[in-house]
């Protein structure tokens, strides 16, 4: 059995297939209408969603099959001090798969080794998102035919902003792809994927904070919102806030094929005019969304009945238990009770060891 905690969970083989069954679901959504007769989608959101949970939702009905869920941290037994690890086990009892979202990073994956069924990561604070990262995938590859060779600009809040961290680990199995990484200096994208992701695979990468300048050479410009609720400091969130606004002015210096993504919800970062431009996708991406979130449930769901044993995704990695403390105060390791500190070895010569919950350096 397996869950998705990180988009590197998949293969590009097994990410094309799903982009392939996503786009079948487009054309012909009546063969999949029973396809989940009888089974139960749990949405557990402890963080404010509109998009990923109604999505899923609905790719839940689409595909025949019924919710059940909550909302926010505060309806649920969280309130009252409940784990992330009981929470898997006793929804493992009531639903067949579970899609989850939370602010404590690594919160997903400790969830996925307890429950008894498939976890799907929605969001885990400001760490992961791959199946937004899904919707991102479709919506490209409909639109340019593949992902090798592109020149893919990420800007606005690249330090907090999830959606980018996962976008650019999925980027990173494709050939030549080159990123530009327009940002505040206070809003970098943090070392680790630097060095992990990007580093790691060859990619070829610049750090610019001018969207005017560098939007000429793009293919795709993912835009991304500042992420008021992971700033420690109100005051820098004031005054970073309104650093990129894309307009028309900034539209007419782009190429005629470079397409705008953008997670959603927009703030200011995306003038409202710009919404006309036929190179702005950001409304089909929620569209392709749900249709990669039905492709995906029918693929976990698919695995589960191969295979109903947990596959740990740290399973053959080598890992350090109890050695070093995360420093990090919105990971797991230091919200859930008795849960062990692990840190996976990265660079052996080097002594590099990370989290494997958060990633952070130890
Ligand atoms: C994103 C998220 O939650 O990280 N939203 C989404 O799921 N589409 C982006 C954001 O909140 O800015």
């Amino acid at each position: 059995m397996r869950s998705l905690i990180d988009i590197v969970d998949f293969s590009v083989d097994e990410l094309k297939e799903m982009m392939d069954v996503a786009i079948d679901i487009g054309n012909n959504p009546a063969k999949y209408s029973e396809a989940c007769k009888g089974k139960k989608l749990a949405t557990l959101f402890f963080e404010p969603s509109t998009r990923t949970r109604l999505s899923f939702e609905a790719a839940m009905w689409e595909l025949g099959g019924s919710v059940i869920g909550f909302s926010s941290a505060s309806s649920s037994s969280a309130a009252k001090g409940e784990s992330y690890a009981d929470t898997a086990k006793v929804i493992s009892c009531y639903a067949d798969i579970i899609a989850m979202r939370s602010p404590v990073e690594g919160s997903s994956y400790v969830a996925s080794i307890n429950a008894s069924v498939p976890v799907i990561n929605g969001g885990d604070g400001g760490h992961c998102h791959p199946t937004q990262t899904l919707a991102d995938l479709l919506t490209i590859y409909k639109h340019k035919g593949g992902f090798d060779n592109l020149t893919v600009g990420f800007c606005g809040d690249l330090k907090y902003g999830r959606t980018v961290h996962s976008l650019i680990g999925a980027l990173s199995r494709y050939n030549n792809v080159n990123i530009v990484l327009i940002s505040p200096k206070e809003l970098v994208l943090p070392d680790y994927i630097k060095e992990e992701v990007l580093e790691k695979n060859n990619m070829e990468y610049v750090e610019v904070t001018s969207l005017e300048d560098n939007i000429g050479c793009l293919d795709i410009l993912y835009m991304t919102r500042i992420q008021r609720e992971r700033f420690d400091d109100p005051e820098e969130y004031e005054r970073l806030k309104n650093s990129y606004v894309l307009d028309v002015e900034k539209m007419a210096k782009a190429k005629s094929d470079m397409y705008v993504l953008h997670p959603l919800p927009r703030v200011n970062e995306i003038s409202v005019k710009v919404d006309a431009d036929p190179r702005a996708v950001y409304f089909e991406q929620c569209l392709n969304g749900k249709h990669m979130r039905m492709a995906l449930i029918l693929k976990l769901l698919e695995e589960k009945a191969k295979d109903p044993v947990i596959v740990d995704r740290f399973a053959g990695e080598k890992l350090l238990i109890n050695r070093y403390r995360c420093t990090n105060t919105k990971c797991i390791s230091q919200n859930e009770q008795e849960l062990d500190q692990v840190f996976k070895v990265v660079d052996e010569e080097n002594n590099v060891c990370r989290c494997i919950y958060c990633d952070k350096l130890a």
